[in-house]
C-alpha cells in the first residue's frame, strides 16, 4: 500500500500536536492545519527531520465557512491524497449563554461542528472510492451530558459524538475506520483558553495529553467507534445512564464552576 497521509486540524498545540507526533512516528506523511503558521512550520521541521516524513503546512482559520473547501481544493491541486482525516481543531469557553457575545458562539459552532462535518464530507468520498481510510473526530466527555456554563461547547461535542457514531454504523467497510475520541480534561492550552483550568472538573480529572492521545490513536487504529481515555472517565457514560437527568445537569453545573 502507498504511504499514508493524515490531515490533522488544530495541530499547532495540545491534542492535535500529540496526534501529529504519533502519526509521524508511524511513518505517515502529514498535512497540518491551524491558524498559527509559524508554530506549524516549526512542528513540520521537527517532525520531518525526526521521522523522514513529508509535512505540508496549511494556515487556515476554520471559523471561516470557506476554509474546508479551500483546504480540499488546495490539496486536490497539489495532488495530495488524504487517507486519514483527524478533525481535532476546536475550542470552548466558560460563559453564561445569555450574557455572551453571539459571534463567539457562532464561531465555536463553525469550528467544532460545521467545519468538522464539511471536511468529513469532502474527504470521505475519496476514501469510499479507494476502499480504505479513516476519520478520527475529536469529541469530548462533554458530549455525554448537557453543560451549564458551557452550553454551546457541550452541545457541539454531543453533535460530534452522535454524528461520528452514526457514520461508523453507516460505513460497513472495516478498512475505513470511523472513531470519536472523547477525553475528559486534558492538560493542553484548552484549560486556560476555556477558563476551565480552575474548575472542579479539571481539578478532579485532568490527564496528561501524551497518554490520553496515545489511547485515542490506538483505539482508532483498532477501529473502535468511541475511545475514552482513563478508567474514571470511562465510567461517566455509564453513570449518566443510571442517574436522573436533572441531577446530571446540576452536577455538570457544579463541575463547570
Ligand atoms: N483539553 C481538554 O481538556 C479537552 C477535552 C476534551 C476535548 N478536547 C478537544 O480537543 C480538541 C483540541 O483541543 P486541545 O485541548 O488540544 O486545545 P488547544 O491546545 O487549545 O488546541 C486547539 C487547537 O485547535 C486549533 N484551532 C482553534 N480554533 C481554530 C480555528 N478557528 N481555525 C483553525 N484551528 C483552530 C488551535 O490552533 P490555532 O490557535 O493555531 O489556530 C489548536 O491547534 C478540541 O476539539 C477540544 O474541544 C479538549
Amino acid at each position: 500500500m502507498a504511504k499514508e497521509t493524515a490531515l490533522i486540524t488544530g495541530a499547532s498545540s495540545g491534542i492535535g500536536l500529540e496526534f501529529a507526533k504519533l502519526f509521524a512516528a508511524d511513518g505517515s506523511d502529514l498535512v497540518i492545519v491551524a491558524r498559527r503558521e509559524e508554530r506549524l512550520k516549526e512542528i513540520a521541521e521537527e517532525l520531518s527531520s525526526a521521522h523522514g516524513i513529508t509535512v505540508h503546512v496549511l494556515a487556515k482559520d476554520l471559523s471561516k465557512p470557506k476554509a474546508p473547501e479551500e483546504i480540499f481544493s488546495h490539496l486536490t491541486k497539489e495532488k495530495i491524497q488524504i487517507d486519514v482525516l483527524v478533525n481535532n481543531a476546536g475550542f470552548g469557553k466558560k460563559e453564561v449563554f445569555s450574557e455572551t457575545d453571539k459571534e463567539m458562539h457562532l464561531d465555536m459552532l463553525q469550528v467544532n461542528v460545521t467545519a468538522l462535518t464539511h471536511l468529513t464530507k469532502l474527504f470521505l468520498t475519496g476514501m469510499l472510492e479507494r476502499g480504505y481510510g479513516g476519520i478520527l473526530n475529536v469529541g469530548s466527555l462533554a458530549g455525554f451530558q448537557p453543560g451549564p456554563n458551557l452550553a454551546v461547547y457541550f452541545a457541539s461535542k454531543a453533535y460530534v459524538l452522535s454524528f461520528t457514531e452514526a457514520l461508523s454504523e453507516e460505513i460497513k467497510n472495516p478498512d475505513i475506520k470511523i472513531s470519536c475520541f472523547a477525553p475528559g480534561p486534558v492538560r493542553t492550552e484548552f484549560g486556560e483558553k476555556s477558563e476551565l483550568a480552575d474548575s472542579l472538573l479539571f481539578k478532579i480529572s485532568l490527564m496528561d495529553s501524551a497518554p490520553a492521545v496515545k489511547a485515542g490513536y490506538e483505539g482508532f487504529r483498532k477501529g473502535q467507534t468511541i475511545v475514552i481515555p482513563g478508567i474514571k472517565q470511562q465510567l461517566v457514560p455509564f453513570f449518566n445512564r443510571i442517574t436522573p437527568r436533572f441531577m446530571i445537569r446540576k452536577l455538570a453545573k457544579r463541575l463547570n464552576t
